[in-house]
């Protein structure tokens, strides 16, 4: 096992033994956990998707990545692309740290094209000898060959008065001929915050202002900053460290969420808006970015892990995977989020049910799995509890329910497998209003996305059952009737 002192995390590839890496590789391929159809590392930690973007014919997804374990060190940008956000081609690392200013890491940032290339921008993170970091906004530009080119040096320099050294994450937009960045800051009262850059060319910015929220005092430092505009709303997405938890909201380590309003007055910075509501209520979600592809889609892929937290799959030598793409639209102000159309592409072995539960629990034949969508209906219910459990054996389920009486619905790991992250808690809850309940589930080797009612709410999560807990049982504490599609995913 290394040591990870700080020479260590912060050692390139380059200098890593052959031995050091065979080893890497085949404690992961011992893991029991391994996904089979999410973005996942081939070794070390995976941490935020990056430089999310359409280019030549194909997506291309980077993500945060320290290939030598399970902890945070120096950060690459690894690269994937696909044609239909189905199957992935892993390219390798796409951004190389190491030059003086990324000599600590290129950590997050974003992807524009512009004049036939794709524009890389992302934060060069550096440490001096007395590990006093200074952050500087990079870029880096990618041909149609995947070949990328660091620009010889920084498109912004060190941080701007009034703001600590947290200052990272540029996404970058287009409106009219003009680019903006957006890029998540700490203010000098150690309070979160979003600023952002216009430029022309992608290489000369200029300082325009904060971004005026009316969130003064929530968190300590914004994360991963990303600006939309749909259906002619502006839309801030971040991710806030540093918020208690109140009820049901904010129960995982750090959060990641939106404000919604009026296009943002770019001149000025003015945003006025309604209440930041959580992208997530899940155990396992944080710094999403979003792309417009060409048909004008807004599509969104998260980390699917969290900062400061050990996971099982540390002692294979490897953490974390993303979401499956998620398309948004806005509705009532609201974010609706559904998985892309495109992932049907991944059913095939077709099952279905109907029937009705009546205060028990029920398995049917065919029913069961490892890997799989399951898209269920629950109606005619007037009390009690209705739901699901997933990877259920004897000691083991993952249970979702809807408690009707109550109007809350929750995801229940306690039993899911392997325990991890308990001082988190073992259930997130949400408040739920419905008469029926929609639920598209995807489960992986070792995840759960649930989409509730047509993705009004989303719960993503690891869980690490065993191989054989396979069991899916629907219940139901009172009266219900169910309809159930299920497909196996190849
Ligand atoms: C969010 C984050 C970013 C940073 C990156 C480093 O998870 O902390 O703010 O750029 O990870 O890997």
């Amino acid at each position: 096992m290394i040591d990870w002192s700080r020479e260590e995390r912060y050692k390139p590839i380059e200098e890593v033994s052959k031995e050091e890496l065979n080893e890497l590789e085949n404690a992961v391929k011992k893991c029991p956990f391994r996904q089979g159809y999410h973005i996942q590392p081939i070794t070390g930690l995976l941490n935020d998707p990056n430089g999310f973007s359409f280019y030549n014919g194909e997506y291309h997804l980077f993500y945060q990545w320290f290939p030598r374990g399970p902890v945070h060190g120096l950060k690459y940008w690894y690269h994937t692309s696909s044609k239909d956000l189905v199957s992935w081609e892993d390219h390798g690392i796409g951004i190389n740290p190491g030059d003086w200013f990324d000599s600590h890491g290129a950590f997050s940032g974003s992807g524009i094209v512009h004049d036939n290339k794709l524009h890389l921008l992302y934060t060069g993170n550096t440490r001096d000898e007395n590990w006093i970091r200074t952050p500087y906004q990079c870029l880096a530009i990618m041909d149609d060959k995947n070949r990328v080119k660091k620009h010889s040096e920084p498109v912004i320099n060190g941080v701007p008065e009034g703001y600590t050294d947290h200052f990272r994450d540029p996404k970058v937009f287009k409106k009219g001929d003009e680019f903006y960045a957006v890029i998540g800051a700490q203010n000098t009262d150690l309070k979160g915050r979003v600023v952002y850059y216009k430029s022309k060319d992608l290489i000369n910015w200029d300082f325009v202002n904060e971004i005026n929220t009316s969130l003064k005092d929530f968190g300590f430092m914004w994360e991963c900053p990303d600006y939309i505009e749909l259906d002619n709303k502006g839309i801030l997405i971040f991710s806030p460290q540093g918020l208690e938890q109140e009820g049901d909201k904010y129960a995982n380590i750090y959060q990641s969420g939106y404000i919604v309003g009026k296009p943002i007055d770019l001149s000025s910075g003015e945003f006025n808006h309604g209440e930041f509501i959580e992208l997530d209520n899940g155990f396992d979600f944080y710094a999403p970015q979003t792309t417009e592809d060409l048909n004008g889609r807004r599509i969104l892929v998260g980390w699917m892990g969290l900062p400061e937290i050990e996971y099982p799959t540390d002692k294979n030598g490897w953490a974390h995977c993303l979401t499956l793409p998620r398309e948004l639209t806005l509705v009532n102000n609201k974010l609706i989020q559904n998985p892309v159309k495109e992932l049907d592409e991944l059913r095939e072995n077709h099952r279905y049910i109907e029937s009705m539960i009546n205060g028990e629990e029920r398995s049917f034949d065919g029913f069961d799995g490892e890997r799989y969508e399951l898209s269920c209906t629950f109606k005619d219910f007037s009390e009690g509890k209705v739901g699901v459990k997933l990877r259920v054996s004897e000691n083991e389920e993952t249970v979702v329910y809807y408690d009707v009486d109550n109007k809350k619905f929750t995801l229940d790991r306690s039993k899911s497998g392997e325990v991890f992250a308990t001082e988190w808690g073992t259930t997130r809850s949400t408040s739920l209003d419905c008469k029926e309940l929609s639920l598209q589930i995807f489960v992986d080797s070792s995840s759960v996305e649930i989409f509730v009612n047509g993705g009004e709410k989303v719960f993503t999560s690891r869980i690490f059952p065993d191989k054989n807990s396979t069991g899916i049982r629907f219940l139901s504490t009172e009266k219900c009737s169910i309809k159930a599609h299920m497909w196996s995913i190849k």
